[in-house]
């Protein structure tokens, strides 16, 4: 929905955001040089180390690696979504988010969500007048508020139920088939998608009605039946149960993941406030962005079957790329033959709150799995250990956690932690040593190589983000034809500060904000440089394109004589070679 909101309205918005203001306002800043400084508001500590540099409009945490800019602030702090965040912002600064034709699609989508809403009430309505479908939910030990406090209702059997009621005109017919609610024959006709099931409407972060999941009370098939993919319902994105949470909770101190509806809700049921449900999906990665913008404590509730440790497994391999310190990941998993719900049905919340504390670290699940798979008396068998946890510690963000877990490893397969560093290490890809040498961007004076290799697109992207200004006056012809990771970004870039020259740090980071290459743009305005008097950015950032240049014709030309060697040349390339020559 970002879209929505004109590029250049959200530029010019961070461009005049005072972060200082934004951040100050949550936190206690105290002014240290031309920088702000805080204990960090993300992690626990007695010392500052949460830099706000309101003229990068960026902060940064040194502890824990927090870092942002006032929209990721918001976002962070506030639980905001980008958009909410936008608003937000704009709303402080007394300017209005344009709203001209970008404002139609989000006016269709209000008709949808009141659709989805009217549905749900209607449908609560329904359970009210159906003792048998009361009768099933107190069997499973749902009680009335309970079902009032997540919406649980009741679709009644029949074919256009929800089609004669909601849906008399064409346009309400077709909202309802563009919110999964009637589905539509090859002959053009249409029937309810919910029929006699036990209705729970998922919610998004704002408590909007988005999806549903339906349960049979009998043996049917599917036993439970979901809403579509939709333009509001996201299966991969919503965590049921979310919504519920943080309206009964004033502070998430922690989350507990589950996979099923009614594990999530018999656990509020029994007092257990804080279990959201994924839909029948593994946990994504945006799962985890979800869930730790609102906590640093997450547990994963698996069933004690093969099923769940396989569900386990692949929840970690997901979750690795989300470790940090600071950060806690539990697994765990259920006596045999239970899950959630039966469980603390059976044996009550202080039972299951325990299992919770009992929980098995994410470090420790990953080298016990991998323990198992080998045989450890062996040099040949933890060799394979190392080799198995090569990949996954490699999908770990450097720093304290992946250090820690690195010296865990090292000790179970008998090696020292560098010995294994190095193990890890080999056999790893130049993205793979990118990632590695990111540690050692200090804010020192470094050479760039002479090769003209990563480092120093990675160095050119450093400079550039924190001095935007010292790109006006690049000339980036040359970069045309270079073949390095990374130099297309660099390009963009640096158009970007040329077409907008009043761009800040901050507004490049928004710029990219959604863009999967933009990912690690942040860790780099953090990284920082020199900002000593003498150190002139634009001569350092001009010698980084020469180099990428020079690189870049030297591997064109010797491209070429390999061709002509192997193939033989087009006229064209004949041209121009002896030209680069
Ligand atoms: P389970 O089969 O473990 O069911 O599915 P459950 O949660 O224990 O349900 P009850 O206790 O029998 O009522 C876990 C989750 O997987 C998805 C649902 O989200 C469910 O909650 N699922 C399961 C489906 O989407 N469709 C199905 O047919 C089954
Ligand atoms: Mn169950």
């Amino acid at each position: 929905m970002a879209g929505l909101i004109p590029q250049d309205f959200i530029d010019d918005l961070i461009a005049r955001a005072d972060i200082v203001e934004v951040v100050g306002r949550r936190t206690q800043l105290k002014k240290a040089g031309r920088e702000f400084k805080a204990c960090c508001p993300f992690h626990d500590e007695k010392t500052p180390s949460f830099t706000v540099s309101p003229g990068k409009g960026f902060y940064h945490c040194f502890g824990c690696g927090a870092h942002g800019t006032a929209v990721g602030f918001l976002m962070e702090f506030d639980h905001m979504s980008f958009v909410e965040a936008i608003e937000s912002l704009a709303n402080s600064m007394g300017v209005e988010v344009p709203r001209s034709e970008s404002d139609q699609p989000a006016r269709r989508y209000d008709e949808l969500f009141s659709l989805m809403d009217t549905v749900a009430r209607h449908w609560q309505t329904c359970l009210k007048e159906t003792p048998e479908a009361v009768e099933y939910l107190k069997k499973r030990g749902i009680d009335g508020s309970t079902a009032k406090r997540f919406g649980i209702g009741f679709a009644p059997d029949g074919w256009s139920n929800v089609l004669d009621k909601f849906g008399s005109s064409d346009e309400a017919a077709e909202r309802l088939l563009t919110t999964g609610l009637i589905i539509q024959k090859d002959n053009g006709k249409h029937y309810d998608r919910f029929r006699d099931r036990i209705m729970f409407p998922i919610r998004d972060a704002r408590g909007r009605t988005i999806g549903f999941g339906g349960r049979t009370m009998g043996d049917g098939e599917p036993k439970y039946l979901n809403s579509p993919e939709t333009v509001l319902f996201h299966k991969g994105r919503e965590l049921y149960g979310l919504y519920e949470a943080r309206q009964a909770l004033r502070h998430i101190d922690r989350l507990v993941v589950v996979e099923g509806y009614m594990d999530a809700v018999a656990l509020a049921r029994n007092g257990i406030d804080f279990a959201v449900a994924t839909l029948g999906t593994a946990t994504t990665n945006e799962h985890l962005n979800r869930l730790f913008r609102l906590t640093e404590n997450a547990y994963f509730a698996f069933d004690g079957d093969r099923a769940g440790k396989k569900a386990a497994w692949r929840a970690l391999e997901n979750a690795l790329p989300q470790v940090r310190e600071g950060r806690q990941i539990r697994f765990v998993f259920l006596p045999e033959g239970h899950d959630p719900d039966s469980f603390v049905n059976e044996n009550g919340a202080d039972s299951f709150v325990k299992l919770m504390d009992a929980g098995m670290p994410l470090s420790e699940f990953l080298i016990q799995e991998l323990s198992s798979q080998v045989d450890m008396e062996t040099i040949d068998g933890r060799a394979k250990l190392a080799e198995m946890a090569r990949p996954l510690v490699n999908n770990i963000p450097a720093g304290v956690y992946r250090e820690l877990l690195v010296d865990h490893l090292a000790n179970a397969v008998g090696l020292t932690a560098p010995k294994l560093e190095k193990m890890l290490a080999a056999g790893q890809r130049a993205d793979g040593r990118f990632a590695r040498a990111d540690r050692g961007m200090a804010p020192k004076r470094r050479q760039p190589s002479a090769s003209g290799g990563p480092s120093v697109v990675r160095r050119a992207i450093t400079l550039l983000l924190n001095h935007p200004e010292a790109g006006h006056k690049l000339d980036i012809e040359g970069l045309a034809g270079v073949q390095r990771a990374g130099v297309d970004l660099l390009s963009a870039l640096i158009e970007t500060v040329q077409s907008d020259p009043n761009i800040t740090t901050a507004g490049l980071l928004e710029r990219w904000r959604h863009d999967e290459k933009g990912r690690h743009l942040g860790k780099l305005a953090a990284a920082g440089v020199p900002t000593d008097e003498e150190f002139d950015v634009a001569a350092e950032l001009n010698e980084c394109l020469q180099q990428l240049t020079l690189a870049g014709r030297k591997e064109r030309i010797e491209f070429l004589i390999e061709k002509q060697r192997v193939t033989g040349l087009s006229d064209d390339e004949k041209s121009e070679l002896i030209q680069r020559h």
